[in-house]
């Protein structure tokens, strides 16, 4: 519970300096409901004996805001850079962040590994969690003529739905809602 309220803090820091950055006010990120939902998975990957024929989770982009890592010392986490797939090794007092559908579709996976068990906590900041008929869509307050929305606005509930239709095939569920 401590470290949920600890997160929270952050994440609300981190969408404060992300408006800003956009050029929207602090509170923008916060007001329109990125922080509403908190959800928070552990996770727990055996060692494997064969790491060379399996994956720990396949590749994916998230369904939230925002994603807070916390990973052990073991490694495996990797992103994709241009087509490569780049490790982000674990820095001791490190937290990982992951941008993701909802911003910038940020895909990464876990490799499995021979030493374990490894483990790791995500925080995903999110809406509300209900699927709820709350509209999002690109930030009115950024686009112009030069500047034209490249999505479609959608409600919670059938980003939900798409999402969870989808599953971890590897592609972003952004890629349904393009214009
Ligand atoms: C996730 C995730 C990475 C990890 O939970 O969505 O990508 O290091 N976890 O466990
Ligand atoms: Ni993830």
């Amino acid at each position: 519970m401590e470290y949920s309220k600890q997160v929270i803090k952050l994440g609300c820091c981190l969408l404060e300096l992300l408006s800003e950055a956009l050029g929207l006010s602090p509170n923008h990120l916060k007001d329109i409901g990125c922080a509403e939902g908190l959800a928070v998975l552990c996770h727990y990957y055996p060692a494997c004996p064969q790491p060379e024929l399996t994956v720990g989770t396949t590749k994916h982009s998230d369904d939230d805001f925002l994603t807070v890592l916390l990973q052990d010392h073991i490694g495996g986490l990797q992103v994709l850079h241009q087509n490569h797939w780049v490790d982000c090794p674990p820095t001791p007092g490190a937290l990982v962040l992951i941008s993701n559908d909802k911003f910038k579709s940020i895909e990464h996976r876990v490799l499995a590994n021979r030493v374990g068990p490894r483990v790791s906590v995500a925080c995903f900041f999110s809406t509300d969690l209900q699927p709820s008929s709350k509209v999002y869509g690109p930030i009115k307050e950024l686009l112009s003529e030069e500047n034209p929305p490249k999505y479609r606005e959608t409600t919670v509930r059938d980003y939900v739905v798409d999402f969870q239709a989808k599953g971890l095939d590897g592609n972003s569920v952004l890629s349904h809602f393009k214009l």
